[in-house]
């Protein structure tokens, strides 16, 4: 994902500046705020127990003395309520809060703790579509995907609740008589969840539920601004935990900018900081928990491609181009940046997707009928008009759509850009805004080659009908991406697999299969229950 920092620097500037009028229109009396939330088209916002000012900190209790930040929507720029950040020292009292909080929920069985995350995905279940709107209302995606990235929470939960009566290490043959060699897995301890604004539900949802079911406590930060949904789902959370009578700071969040985040990576008490961010934000996290030879779960950038070989059925490719590279106005991790075409079908498939992306409906988010909504901020609209004279420099040609929505909020036109050498320096950068390259290729050697020549390695795409061609694209001279798919588009992966990718994508993997090993560490035990010491090795020590 390319929110680097000087991203995050600029945004937080803004929101310092942003805080300002925040505090200015503070003091004005609050009948005269013209936040979103006093409006009577959003007061099911009160629903998820949100209101004017909220607290971004809950470690048990609700609290945050530090920064007030104002969420702002996507949509139309109005902001919609304000968030009171942690200061550091609330920071500190929460890690300590947390870390008591172990004490208890690392006594509780596994299919006890299993319980209780069954109990949170239920009350998700029941707010699901309140908390779908709000992501649309404050991240800018699509009502049908807010309540899409809300629903891999619900069933990631489904999924750690079976996880819960499965965890285990194997009783493995010992070389001794009379001895036993098994593996022995306990939770790490406190997980540090640093989120992204793009999937400000589902990210945090895929490592709490698997977390929490490994017998971990988790400290939450999410993305400064999306900070209402962070708030929303913590209350959710903490109601399930009060009502079982259990400690609220077994899942603690602090809302916060780069000082939480920089304090999670440095402190030796977080034993696992999972990251989700850009690649550049990423490398300094990943330097700073090795600084101390803490673990840490890197998902970061990706650079995606289709390749669509001469034999593919354009019926699947055409619908997942558009939903991989249009869909959440090109800001997944797993959007498709790079489609790579083969030259006998090229034209033809430049031309059936530019007539689809011209009927992509475009509207409000939490509209059940658009398809299409903002990029998420005003920083993102000039990255993308940066990224467009780019790569018409570099000898691009913009086939369909190239600018600036004539709108309130930030909305662009979703862009098809043909013509580019596969090697051109802004085809091989990350823009995490709705820009599809368009290449053409003449052989299979040659598009692998160029899926695999990017520095990130996340997710990928074949479309084809050759079985030979299918397992040398999932085999070692294949894609040498995390996510390898064949016949669907690159994002859109389902909770049950592993999720995360290779090279500078980070390494990490999040979700199911057994991604539970990294919230987990392992111990092997070898335990004599003869009446002599033989040695490993045969060693004769006497
Ligand atoms: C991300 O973009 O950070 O595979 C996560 C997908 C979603 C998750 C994307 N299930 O597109």
């Amino acid at each position: 994902m390319q929110r680097c920092l000087t991203l995050t620097v600029a945004r937080h500037s803004r929101l310092v500046l942003r805080n300002k009028f925040a505090s200015a229109r503070h003091q004005q009396s609050a009948a005269m705020s013209g936040l979103l939330i006093n409006q009577p088209k959003y007061s099911w916002l009160k629903e998820l127990g949100l209101s004017e000012d909220n607290p971004g900190v809950y470690n048990g209790s609700w609290g945050g003395s530090g920064e007030v930040i104002t969420s702002y929507c996507p949509a139309n720029n109005e902001p919609i309520a304000r968030v009171t950040q942690a200061t550091m020292a609330e920071y500190e009292e929460t890690v300590q809060k947390t870390r008591e909080a172990w004490k208890i929920w690392a006594d509780i069985p596994a299919p006890k703790r299993g319980e209780i995350v069954r109990q949170i995905g239920d009350a998700l279940r029941k707010k699901i579509k309140v908390l779908g709107s709000l992501v649309a209302l404050e991240m800018g995606k699509i009502y049908v995907e807010g309540v899409g990235e809300v629903q891999e929470y619900v069933d990631v939960c489904d999924y750690a609740v079976g996880l819960s009566r499965m965890i285990g290490g194997p009783i493995l043959p010992s070389e001794r008589p009379g001895h036993a060699l098994i593996e022995q897995w306990n939770p790490v301890g406190l997980v540090g969840i640093i989120t992204a604004f793009n999937f400000p539900v589902a990210v945090y949802g895929w490592n709490n539920a698997i977390a929490l079911t490994c017998g971990n406590v988790c400290l939450w930060k999410g993305a400064p601004t999306t900070p209402l949904t962070s708030v929303a789902v913590s209350k959710i959370v903490a109601e399930v935990l009060e009502q079982n009578n259990l400690p609220g700071a077994i899942c603690s969040m602090t809302c916060g900018g780069a000082d939480i985040g920089t304090a999670m990576s440095k402190d030796e008490r977080v034993d696992l900081v999972s990251f989700t961010g850009s690649t550049h934000v990423g490398k300094m996290v990943a330097m700073m928990v090795q600084e101390r030879f803490g673990r840490k779960l890197l998902e970061l950038g990706g650079n995606n491609a289709i390749i669509v070989f001469e034999d593919a059925d354009l019926n699947l490719v055409v619908p997942s181009a558009v939903f991989a590279s249009v869909g959440t106005a090109g800001q997944r991790c797993t959007t498709t940046r790079r489609l790579m075409l083969h030259e006998s079908l090229h034209d033809t498939v430049v031309e059936r997707i530019a007539k689809a992306y011209k009927q992509v409906r475009i509207g409000d988010p939490w509209d059940p009928n658009t398809m299409y909504g903002p990029l998420h901020t005003k920083q993102a609209v000039d990255q993308y008009l940066a990224a467009i004279e780019q790569a018409k420099q570099q000898g691009g040609t913009v086939v369909c759509g190239g600018k600036v929505m004539d709108r309130p909020g930030n909305y662009v036109e979703p862009t098809i850009i043909t013509g580019l050498a596969h090697d051109a320096p802004i085809v091989h950068t990350e823009t995490f805004v709705p820009i599809l390259y368009v290449l053409k290729f003449k052989t299979e050697e040659e598009a692998f080659a160029w899926n695999n020549e990017v520095q990130q390695g996340l997710s990928s795409s074949i479309f084809t009908k050759d079985m030979g061609r299918v397992f040398r694209w999932l085999g070692p001279k294949g894609s040498d991406c995390g996510i390898v798919n064949v016949n669907i588009p690159t994002s859109g992966a389902e909770i049950g697999g592993a999720f995360g990718g290779e090279k500078h994508t980070g390494g990490g993997r999040e979700s199911g299969s057994d991604s539970w090993k990294q919230y987990m560490r392992r111990s092997t035990c070898t335990i004599n229950y003869s009446k002599d010491l033989p040695l490993a090795q045969g060693i004769k020590f006497e």
